[in-house]
């Protein structure tokens, strides 16, 4: 059953619910197409609530028995819940529903994947399991007792009682629903131990379908690397016997930190060096310690309402940036966030579906697990902590788990501590919750009398229902370099607080350059009119990591900009520049990879927008393509070197020296391909040993045109196995040339393989599609079609998958006329499509504006 029309939830009305939850017990019957619940559920009025409405949500649940305090009644029943007259004094909810995991292809509530049983209750999963009060504020603690013919049965908490074909969990800590989980099936455990600071033995398992089990030990060192930093950095320690993790095949993001049971995507935490590649192992390293933070941050202290998401998931994603800062290197993590920002949340907060980090209103929560929430609301806590300092962080932070533990908070709780801790009014520094869209930050710079001045100015344009912006609090790291490269003054963080503002430097004995937003300090778009020559001189000089790449990345991104509006050559600052970096063996083999990257074409299409030029998708494509050959033209005579250096022969790890390495010689083979016609690539491909020698040969050999042997045998090796057909569903159409992406794409939908209701295949190969951007934005639209197509087709399936992958259409208003009209045509067509998911009209609506 569809939803007619939508209702928009609001964060101005937030009221508590009328009654306290004070035990859940929950009995699951399984059985895959009429699994009974069986719940008894103590209630008691809320004290603090004045509207004692007693409404339990519930959706897709045949309901057959409900019983207030053992009288059976017969509650109004509507499709999203029930209402029912209950006493003014505490009382016992009974109810038996009966539900069918095995039809639930939307992967919320209780659904089977592979024959196994799996629960995925975030945002709003857990009405579809049984009647509850579903919503964050609500917290209780659960017992649950599974009865059912299979070998492992899983729960929240430890395990306190089992028997042939049943096992109970009792979980001590009051949770939201939405930290229910269940899972039941035939696994194989890869076990653990650890034991915390205080002594307690916890025991520790990864559950993995069988066939799997050699793809566990990377995902158990990492839960255990977590859990020791999570006590050494923030005295955070483990609160139950056990740990539970499972993988599991069909999910839709990429896993959930269940209380003492996260579920995870089986992309997101299986890994072995035969199948996975350097950024596949640190990916899920950053994943599991995201969800075991998750236990204080979100668990422990959880959401008030959806609207404070970003609470949990800003903090969370801040802690496992700065985990994989400490376990690797910390340049490179902060250069890689930046790409990731600006390729991900830029493009969101600058077009039809910007939203505050704290929204104020949705229709659909699950269309609010967004890169704002997670990655921008990560930035905004990075701003905070730079702005106090890290002695008053973690002071503000101890504050926070001693005064907030067991509670359900908001925003303000979260900023109260740091007033409260530092002295500071953070009222102004709020607006990064409450503002949508990137502020740009603008320089002009003065030199007279060994005076330096710098004048900040910061705009932010208006967005979707923001027309008028304020300024915000911006972090401005700043240093200053003398003519001969040395740092003449030291970083200092300037606050940006007012619209303009200019800071001094004095005493200097020559005009220096400026180093400005180092450590990327702010998630903003720096304005910056410098030379090409400063920027060399910051990529030749800068000793703030950060901002040495950065130059390295504004000069790529100028010449690609002249390339394409002015017919430029590839400028000679970028290619020397890039030359001596590559030659510098002082720097870490990972950052220099980095330097070789470029900036996204899409990126460069939102660069020329800016400028107020229409971005061509062919003409930025040939400028890359013509960059990069020139490149390797540049650096034709180190490449044998670089890439001879960087091979490894000790057994393969997936560490941060190894994969920097293989990154650099990974960079070096594709600059050779472009030389050899893939020669090289190939003899790599011959000898390759593990999966990310494998997957950059064959992607080289893929782009020279070449490759079809080897593509056909990577098939026939890999098969059998999920993860990895994926990539090579993903690899042919992120490879294809612009103008055989589509049929590509559109051909591999006709594979038997493509699975295309499990969403790791559908993304493989949809994400995919969208990621060339050259291809998708091929002038006839046929791009747009197939993806419009196959949206049309797994919106009834998958609602939730189905409109995170609608924001492919979110920068349509970039294009020309004739793109904009085809890709109009297709949103509305989707549109259009009776019985469309209230996910999906949801984000169709907002981004035709
Ligand atoms: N809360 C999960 C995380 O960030 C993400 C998630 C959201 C997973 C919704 C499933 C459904 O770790
Ligand atoms: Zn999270």
């Amino acid at each position: 059953m569809r939803d007619a029309a939508p209702t928009t939830i609001y964060l101005k009305d937030y009221t508590p619910f009328g009654y306290l939850v004070d035990s859940v017990h929950l009995t699951f019957d399984l059985a895959p197409n009429a699994t009974r619940v069986t719940s008894r559920i103590k209630f008691r009025p809320n004290p603090e609530a004045t509207d004692r409405t007693f409404f339990l949500h519930g959706e897709e649940l045949n309901l057959i028995r409900a019983a207030i305090d053992g009288e059976v009644i017969t509650p109004e029943i509507t499709a999203e819940g029930l209402t029912a007259t209950v006493p003014d004094a505490p009382f016992i909810w009974e109810a038996v529903v009966e539900i069918d995991p095995a039809n639930n292809t939307a992967l919320e509530g209780l659904y089977m994947s592979n024959g196994m049983y799996c629960t995925q209750c975030e945002a709003e999963g857990f009405r579809k399991i049984t009647y509850y009060p579903d919503r964050p504020d609500v917290m209780s603690t659960f017992t649950v007792r599974i009865n059912g013919d299979l070998p492992v049965l899983l729960s929240n908490g430890n395990p306190s009682d089992k028997g042939e074909g049943w096992a109970e969990w009792v979980d001590p800590w009051p949770k939201p629903a939405y930290l229910f989980a269940l899972v039941a099936g035939e696994l194989i455990a890869h076990p653990g131990q650890f034991t915390t600071k205080s002594g307690r033995d916890v025991e520790l398992n990864l559950w993995v379908r069988p066939g799997d089990e050699g793809k566990s030990a990377f995902g158990m060192e990492a839960l255990k690397k977590s859990m020791k930093w999570d006590e050494d950095v923030y005295g955070r320690e483990y609160d139950l016997d056990v740990f539970n993790i499972v993988a599991v095949d069909d999910f839709n993001m990429g896993a959930m930190e269940n209380k003492g049971l996260n579920i995870f995507n089986s992309s997101a935490v299986l890994a072995s060096p035969e199948t996975s590649t350097d950024a596949n192992f640190e990916r899920i390293e950053a994943i599991i310690a995201h969800e075991y933070f998750h236990n204080w941050t979100g668990n422990r202290i959880t959401c008030r309402d959806w609207f404070q998401l970003c609470l949990k998931e800003g903090l969370t994603v801040f802690r496992d940036a700065q985990f994989t800062s400490d376990m690797r290197s910390a340049p490179v993590k902060r250069i890689h966030d930046a790409i990731d920002l600006r390729a991900r949340q830029f493009p969101e907060d600058n077009g039809p579906l910007s939203h505050p980090v704290r929204p104020e209103s949705f229709q659909e929560i699950n269309n609010f697990y967004t890169s704002t929430i997670y990655e921008k609301g990560a930035e905004v806590i990075g701003m905070l902590k730079c702005l106090v300092g890290d002695e008053a962080y973690s002071e503000a932070l101890d504050l926070y788990f001693d005064r907030h533990d067991g509670q359900a908070c908001t925003i303000e709780d979260w900023l109260q501590v740091f007033e409260e801790t530092t002295g500071r009014d953070l009222s102004q520094f709020k607006r990064w919750y409450n503002q949508s869209g990137t502020p740009r930050v603008s320089v002009a710079e003065d030199w007279a009398d060994g005076t330096y001045t710098l004048t900040l100015s910061q705009r932010t344009e208006p967005t979707p229902g923001q027309e008028d912006k304020q300024p915000q609090v911006i972090p401005v790291a700043v240093g200053l370099l003398g003519p001969n490269g040395d740092e003449v003054r030291v970083t200092k963080v300037l606050e940006l607080t007012e619209a303009e503002q200019t800071f001094k430097f004095t005493g200097l004995a020559a005009k220096p350059v400026p180093s400005i937003l180092r450590g990327f300090s702010a998630p903003v778009i720096l304005e910056h009119d410098s030379t090409n020559a400063e920027r060399a001189f910051l990529l030749a000089h800068d000793i703030d990591p950060f901002n040495r790449w950065q130059a390295g990345r504004s000069l790529a991104e100028d010449t690609l900009l002249r390339m394409i509006t002015e017919e430029a050559t590839p400028e000679a600052d970028y290619l020397d520049g890039l030359l001596s970096v590559l030659r510098d063996e002082t720097l870490d083999p990972a950052y220099r990879a980095l330097m070789l990257g470029l900036p996204t074409q899409s990126e460069l299409a939102a660069a020329l927008h800016d400028k107020g030029i229409t971005p061509d998708p062919m003409a930025i494509w040939r400028a890359a393509e013509t960059l990069r050959q020139a490149t390797a033209q540049h650096v034709q005579d180190l490449l044998p070197r670089l890439h001879s250096e960087t091979l490894v022969d000790a057994p393969y790890q997936p560490d941060a020296e190894q994969s920097g390495k293989r990154a650099l010689g990974s960079a070096a083979l594709a600059l050779t391909s472009r030389l050899d016609g893939g020669i090289k690539a190939a003899e790599e491909y011959a000898h390759a040993n593990n999966m990310t020698q494998q997957l950059t040969s064959l992607s080289c050999l893929l782009r020279a045109g070449k490759g079809e042997a080897e593509l056909a045998a990577f098939y026939d090796q890999w098969q059998h196995d999920r993860l990895v057909m994926d990539k090579w569903f993903a690899l042919q159409v992120s490879m294809a040339g612009p103008e055989t992406t589509v049929e590509t794409a559109s051909k591999l939908t006709e594979h038997p393989d493509f699975n295309w209701k499990n969403p790791n295949r559908f993304r493989a190969l949809m994400g995919s599609l969208v990621g060339n951007h050259a291809g998708f934005h091929q002038t006839d639209g046929a791009g747009y079609a197939l993806l419009a197509d196959w949206l049309i087709r797994l919106d009834p399936v998958n609602p939730q998958t189905t409109a995170r992958m609608c924001s492919a259409f979110q920068t349509w208003k970039r294009y020309d006329a004739n793109r904009q009209a085809l890709i109009r045509k297709q949103l509305n067509r989707i549109a259009e499509t009776p019985g469309l998911s209230r996910d999906s009209t949801e984000m169709v609506s907002r981004i035709l504006g």
